[in-house]
This record gives C-alpha cells, structure tokens and sequence, in this order.
C-alpha cells in the first residue's frame, strides 16, 4: 500500500515508517518543516510539506494514499476532528483503511480491555472524542481503526510516562514515585507497538480499536527503582504536586490488557519489557 503517514518523525511515527517500509509498502510523510523533511527522507519515504493545520494538504495526502496512518498531535482537540473530516472527504465509500492513535482506557479495580471505552470527558475527553469521530467514519465506508497507547511507549529508555519521571529525576535528583508506587502502568516498546499500527492498517475491520500493551503494568516503584540505580539517584516517595498537572494522573492504577489484540490479530511484542529498556539510561 503507498500509505499517507503524519506524525512521522516522532518516537512512534519514526518506528511506523519503518515498520511500513520494511514490509512491502510506502509512504508519503507529512512534514511540517526542513528538519523533519530531511529526517523522513533519510528513512526512505517520499515527504509532503505542510501542518496539521492546513487540511488542504492533508486532503491531498489522503487521496494520494490507499490508507491513512494519523499519529501527529498538536495539542489542539479540534485539530483531531479536522483531520478526521478531512480524510472523510477523500476517503468516504473506498474502504480505504485510516488508522488513529489514543490512550488506553483505565477501569478503576479492574484491568482495561479494548472492549471498554474512551473518557468523552474530563482532562483528556476531547482525545476521546476525536478518536471516536475517526471511528464513525466506519459508517462512511472508511475502514477506520484505533491503537490505543499504555501509559509509556518507550525506546532506547526514553519516552512516555517512565522518561518524564526519568526527567523530573535528573532535574530533582531524587527518583520519586508518587503515593506508595503500588499503582501500575502499562508500557509498550515503539517498534513493538509499530508493527500493531501496520497490522491495524493491513487487517483490522472498520470501527475496531486495539491494544498496544506489551507490559500490563509495571508498578511505579519498580519502575523509580531502576531510574534511580541507572541515575545514582536515591528512589523515594514524592508528594504529587512534584508531578504538576499530571500529579492525579500519575496516582492511578492502570492496567490494561491487550489479548483481543494478539489473538485476533496475532501481534506478538518481541522486544524489551519497560524495565529492561530502562536499564539502558547513561547517568
Ligand atoms: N509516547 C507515548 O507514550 C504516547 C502515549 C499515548 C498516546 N500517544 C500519542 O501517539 C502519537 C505519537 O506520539 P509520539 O510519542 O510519537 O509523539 P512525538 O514523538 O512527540 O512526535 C509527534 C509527531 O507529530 C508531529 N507533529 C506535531 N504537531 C504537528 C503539527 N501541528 N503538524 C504536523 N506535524 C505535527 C511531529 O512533527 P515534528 O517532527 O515536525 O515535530 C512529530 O512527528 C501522538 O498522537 C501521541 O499523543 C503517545
């Protein structure tokens, strides 16, 4: 498939292009300056300038491409919505496939499952709504699907929740943990979760959504406790204003399972768990 990708040169999106390439398809980036230009280029994909702003170029994008990957994110709900339109438009009735990114649900006492669904409301409920925007585009004739994200999508040690308390650590020079650490979080390692986007795009029927959880949680105090040997760092607990906004996000136990996912479509996660991945921190 020659497949229409944003988000191309992130943590996620740099792992999709390359997941893509080396299975027998292509891919048109959107890049919305030089640098990133050069960097999609590198990776071997042809690039289309402009931002998630200007939907003519995305329009464009899409009718150039027998299936969407949608993974930039400018901070801005209703330019999630756009988007989502502006695919419609060029992919309404073609069963072309569109595939979108989110969060994995959490279901107070229980694991999350794909079957349970996105907050509507709340800090994070106008992700859930544009996620559910690109959904309904299923009865569009859009074979739209959703990837769900743990709580840390990780490479190389970096990112997701695990890299900023990594952050917060070198900044504080505590490794911390906010409440008694015994709440979990989910994790996935970015090429793992890169061959989930690729089988979504390839396989998954239109409306699904799917689990990109390789760890189902990984308690947040084991999680400071190899932070603070990789740093040299004492692991403590920290009061959740050290975590500003994120403080109450931070206290949640969310585990969240992803066996629908590997059984139906028979992904497998091959790569280093979270906490292995954390060992390659450099002090
Ligand atoms: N990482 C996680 O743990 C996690 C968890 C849940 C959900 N997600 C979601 O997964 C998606 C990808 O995450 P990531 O970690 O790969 O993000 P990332 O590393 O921050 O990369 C963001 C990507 O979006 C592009 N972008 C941002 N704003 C844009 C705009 N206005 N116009 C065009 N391109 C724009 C960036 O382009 P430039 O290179 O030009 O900056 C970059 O390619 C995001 O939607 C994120 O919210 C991530």
């Amino acid at each position: 498939m020659h497949v229409f990708v944003t988000g191309g040169t992130g943590l996620i999106g740099s792992a999709v292009v390359a997941e893509l390439l080396g299975n027998g398809h292509t891919v048109l980036a959107l890049a919305r300056s030089d640098a990133s230009a050069l960097a999609v280029k590198a990776a071997g994909a042809e690039t289309l300038p402009g931002g998630l702003a200007n939907l003519n170029i995305l329009r464009a994008g899409a009718a150039k491409a027998d299936g969407v990957i949608h993974l930039a994110f400018g901070n801005d709900f209703s330019s999630a919505d756009a988007v989502a339109r502006a695919v419609a438009e060029e992919s309404a009735g073609s069963d072309r496939p569109f595939v979108t990114v989110s969060g994995t649900p959490y279901m107070p006492g229980r694991i999350s499952t794909e079957a349970d669904p996105l907050p509507t409301d709340g800090p994070v409920g106008g992700r859930g709504r544009a996620v559910m925007a690109v959904l309904g585009l299923a009865s569009q004739g859009v074979r739209s699907t959703a990837v769900r994200m743990p709580r840390t999508v990780h490479n190389e040690g970096k990112g997701g929740f695990a890299g900023l308390l990594t952050e917060i650590a070198c900044r504080t020079r505590v490794s911390g943990y906010p409440g008694d650490g015994a709440q979990r979080w989910p994790a996935v390692h970015a090429l793992d979760a890169a061959v989930l986007f690729r089988l979504a795009l390839e396989l998954a029927p239109a409306g699904t959504s799917w689990h990109a959880v390789a760890d189902e949680g990984d308690a947040v105090r084991d999680i400071a406790a190899v932070i603070g040997r990789r740093l040299g760092l004492p692991v403590e607990a920290a009061p959740q204003e050290t975590y500003g906004p994120l403080g109450p996000i931070f206290a949640i136990d969310q585990p969240s399972s992803s066996t629908h996912t590997r059984e139906a479509l028979g992904w497998e996660p091959t790569h280093p768990s979270l906490l292995e991945d954390l060992e390659r921190i450099q002090p």
